[in-house]
């Protein structure tokens, strides 16, 4: 049985998501949620499904992240997951999760990712580019934004009146419908 910690910052409905699936799951178990917002519904829901919160002020992230790696193995994490998570994760985490950490971006990067894209600033960018097409991929996280290792990539069609409200929807159909299963199909391997 694996141990997860979802990093959350916003509304919480893919870790939602992921509590849930896991629950059933003999292959893993969402032990905790780290957040940097003490006012995201991420937090309710966790206190919801009983999953530990460990609220890190935001200092923790622009700083070398050792005692933030110190939580995590003191509480056995095997894989971090991103689930919404806007702040860059520290170095010194990454070479200690190395390929365990997953990260989740609702747009087919390498396009319309990097610093700064997040939330509907993509969805905006995908319907000024006057795609056909936008979707998710989930992929592992190193030490360039949005660069590693992509594991899965899910697509939509995008119609021509298509508002900034009806690609989020879309795009969030198929986070909770893929998420979590492909966050299994990795643990699976490790
Ligand atoms: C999702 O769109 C995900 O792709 C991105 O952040 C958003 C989180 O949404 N990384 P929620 O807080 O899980 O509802």
């Amino acid at each position: 049985m694996k141990n997860l910690a979802i990093f959350a910052s916003g509304t919480g409905s893919n870790a939602e998501r992921l509590m849930s699936y896991f629950r059933d799951s003999g292959y893993a178990v969402v032990k905790l949620v780290v957040c940097n917002n003490p006012s995201a519904g991420v937090l309710e829901i966790a206190r919801r499904n009983g999953v530990e919160v460990l609220l890190q002020d935001n200092s923790i992230f622009s700083g070398d992240g050792a005692s933030l790696v110190d939580e995590l193995k003191h509480r056995n994490i095997d894989l971090i997951v991103l689930a919404g998570f806007l702040r860059k994760i520290p170095v010194s985490l990454i070479h200690s999760f190395s390929d365990r950490i997953i990260n989740i971006h609702p747009a087919l990067l390498p396009k319309f990712g990097g610093k700064g894209m997040f939330g509907d600033n993509v969805h905006q960018a995908v319907l000024a580019a006057h795609e056909k097409e936008t979707g998710i991929t989930i992929h592992l996280v190193n030490e360039e934004y949005d660069k590693g290792r992509i594991l899965f990539q899910g697509k939509c069609m995008l119609h021509e009146n298509d508002t900034v409200a009806d690609v989020r929807a879309k795009v969030h159909e198929l986070e909770h419908r893929f998420f979590p299963e492909e966050v299994e199909r990795y643990i699976k391997g490790i």
